[in-house]
C-alpha cells in the first residue's frame, strides 16, 4: 500500500507548484539552494515568522507558512534540524517520515539541501524510505475513510537534490525495502480469519516471482519428518499448519547459507491453557517473527543480494479443542528430544524447535537468527522500544546489535546461563516447555538453545516491538514490520561479497 505516496527526484533549482519544504537548524540559517528557491522576500518572511512563531529550528519541529508574495506555491513548510552537533547524527528516515507527515495528501517540493550536513544520494534515499514508511496505514477493512486522517492518499513529493539522478537510482532500493517492510506490516495487521496458515504460506509463495525458491510443507510431510512438537500445537485448530522454506541463492553455489527462522502463530489463544479474554485480540500478531522473515527474504531477493539465505517459518494456530494438545502431554520433537507440556500457551518454542531442527539438518547454516514474539516476560523486562537478544556467539550478537543500531531497530543482549537451562529439566521427559515464572524470556531462550546444535545462533524475542507498536516518525501501524530492515542490513554488512 505504497500507492498513498509518490516520490520523484529533481534538480535543486526545479520550479513547481504546491508546497515548498526547506530545512534550517537552530541557527535559523537557510542554505543557499533554499534561499534561491524562496527568493529574497521568502527568506525575509521565514526570518520574521520564526521570530513571531517562536520557531527555534529544533529537531523535528516545523513551521507552516502561507506563500511568500510572488512565489506561486501553496504553503511554505520549514522543518527544523536542531543544533549543528545533533545534525551529525541525523536520522534520515526519521526526518523523511516527519517531513512527509507535514505535507500529507499534498504535492510538495522538498529542497533537500541541509545546511551543514552532507546530503548525497544515499541520504536522499533514506529520507524517501522514511517518508514511505510513515505514509503506510492498514485500512483495507475500513469501508469509510476518514477525510481528516494524517495519512491522506495522494501525497506527491519531489525531492530536489544536488545529485538527483543518482538519488533516484539509489531510491529504487529504498522503495523496494519500504515495500518489504510494508509486506511484513500487512501480514502482522491481517486478522487470522483471513490470514490462516495456508493463506500465509500462499503469500510467502509469491516470492517465487522474485526468484526465491519456496517449498511449502504440508502436515503429511511434517509427520514424515517427525515434527511432533509443531504438529502438537497445531492439532487444536481446524486450520492445517504449514512450514515454509524460502531459499535465496544469490551467493556462491554450495556456500553455507545464513538461516532466518520465524515464529508464525497466526493466532495464539493459549490453547487449553487459555489466555484471559482482555487483549486476546492482540494475539493475531503472534506471527511477527514469520512476517519479518518473509519481508527480509523479499528485500534480499528484490535487490539480488549476493549471498545464500534460507528463511523458514512455522505457521500454526494455537486453539483449544477436544483434539487439542494438553498440559502433561509428552511430545517427541524432530530432534528426537522429548518435551513435557506444562502450559499449552508456551507454544512458540515448540514450533521453533522443529523448524530449527529441520533447517540445521537440511541447510547446515553458518549462522542462524530466529525471531519470535515469544514471551510476555521480555516486555516486562525491556518494554516496547527494544527487542531482547540471546545468543551463543559473541561475534554474531555484535553484528546484530550494530545492524539494529544502524536501522533504529534496537536490540539488547540478555544472558544465557546454566541456571536457565536447568529450569527446564523435566521429571518425565528431556525437558518441559516452561521454566516457571522467573526469567521467562531467558528460560524460553534456553529451550530453543537445546535445538540449535553447534550453529552460531541468536534469538530475538520481539514480543514488545513487533506488534501493538508505539507510534514513531516512521511508523503509525499496529504492526511495525520490525526486523525487516535489521535483517537486510545485517546481511548486507556482513555476509555479502562486494
Ligand atoms: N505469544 C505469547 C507471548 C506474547 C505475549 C507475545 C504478549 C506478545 C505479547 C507466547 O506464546 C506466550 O503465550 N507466552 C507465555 C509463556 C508462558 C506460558 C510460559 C507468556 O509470555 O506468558
Ligand atoms: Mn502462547
Ligand atoms: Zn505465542
Amino acid at each position: 500500500m505504497t500507492d498513498k505516496i509518490d516520490i520523484a527526484f529533481g534538480p535543486l533549482g526545479q520550479a513547481g507548484q504546491g508546497d515548498l519544504v526547506v530545512f534550517m537548524g537552530d541557527d535559523l540559517a537557510l542554505g543557499a539552494p533554499a534561499r534561491d528557491a524562496l527568493g529574497g522576500a521568502g527568506a525575509d518572511l521565514v526570518a520574521k515568522a520564526a521570530a513571531s512563531e517562536k520557531f527555534k529550528g529544533r529537531s523535528l519541529s516545523a513551521m507552516v507558512l502561507p506563500a511568500p508574495a510572488g512565489l506561486p506555491i501553496d504553503r511554505l513548510v520549514v522543518v527544523g534540524l536542531g543544533s549543528n552537533t545533533d545534525r551529525g547524527k541525523l536520522d534520515w528516515p526519521v526526518l523523511g517520515g516527519f517531513t512527509a507527515s507535514k505535507v500529507s495528501g499534498r504535492t510538495a517540493r522538498i529542497v533537500l539541501d541541509l545546511p551543514g550536513v552532507a546530503t548525497g544520494p544515499e541520504q536522499a534515499a533514506a529520507f524517501a524510505l522514511g517518508a514511505r514508511l510513515r505514509t503506510y496505514t492498514f485500512d483495507r477493512y475500513k469501508t469509510k475513510k476518514k477525510p481528516d486522517a494524517e495519512d491522506k492518499a495522494g501525497t506527491s513529493l519531489t525531492i530536489l537534490a544536488a545529485d538527483h539522478a543518482a538519488a533516484a537510482r539509489e531510491d529504487e532500493g529504498a522503495r523496494s525495502l519500504a515495500e518489504s517492510v510494508i509486506l511484513a506490516r500487512d501480514l502482522v495487521n491481517e486478522p487470522p480469519n483471513v490470514l490462516y496458515p495456508e493463506e500465509f504460506a500462499r503469500r510467502a509463495g509469491e516470492l517465487t516471482k522474485l526468484g526465491v525458491e519456496v517449498e511449502i510443507l504440508e502436515p503429511a510431510r511434517m509427520r514424515d519428518l517427525g515434527m511432533g512438537a509443531l504438529l502438537a500445537v497445531a492439532q487444536g485448530s481446524v486450520r492445517e499448519p504449514r512450514v515454509v522454506v524460502m531459499r535465496w541463492n544469490g551467493g556462491t553455489a554450495g556456500e553455507a547459507p545464513v538461516a532466518l527462522i520465524g515464529k508464525g502463530v497466526i493466532f495464539d489463544s493459549g490453547g487449553v491453557s487459555i489466555k484471559p479474554g482482555g487483549g486476546m485480540e492482540d494475539m493475531k500478531g503472534d506471527m511477527g517473527g514469520a512476517a519479518a522473515v518473509v519481508g527480509a527474504m523479499r528485500a534480499l531477493a528484490a535487490r539480488k543480494a549476493r549471498c545464500n539465505v534460507v528463511g523458514a517459518i512455522g505457521i500454526v494456530e494455537n486453539m483449544p479443542d477436544g483434539g487439542a494438545y494438553r498440559p502433561s502431554d509428552i511430545l517427541t520433537s524432530m530432534s528426537g528430544q522429548t518435551i513435557e507440556v506444562i502450559n499449552t500457551d508456551a507454544e512458540g518454542r515448540l514450533v521453533l524447535a522443529d523448524v530449527i531442527t529441520h533447517v540445521v539438518r537440511s541447510a547446515k547454516p553458518k549462522a542462524m537468527i530466529d525471531l519470535a514474539t515469544l514471551t510476555g516476560a521480555i516486555i516486562v523486562a525491556l518494554g516496547q522500544d527494544i527487542a531482547g537478544m540471546f545468543s551463543n556467539d559473541d561475534g554474531l550478537a555484535e553484528k546484530i546489535r550494530a545492524a539494529g543500531e544502524a536501522t533504529g531497530e534496537a536490540v539488547w543482549r540478555m544472558p544465557l546461563i546454566p541456571a536457565y537451562d536447568k529450569a527446564i529439566d523435566s521429571k518425565f521427559a528431556d525437558m518441559k516447555n516452561t521454566g516457571g515464572r522467573h526469567g521467562g524470556a531467558a528460560t524460553a531462550a534456553s529451550f530453543i538453545k537445546r535445538y540449535v546444535e553447534d550453529v552460531p545462533w541468536a534469538h530475538l524475542d520481539i514480543a514488545g516491538v513487533a506488534m501493538s507498536s508505539n507510534a514513531s516518525e516512521i511508523n503509525r501501524s499496529w504492526g511495525a514490520g520490525w526486523g525487516v530492515r535489521l535483517l537486510d542490513r545485517l546481511i548486507r554488512d556482513n555476509y555479502e561479497a562486494h
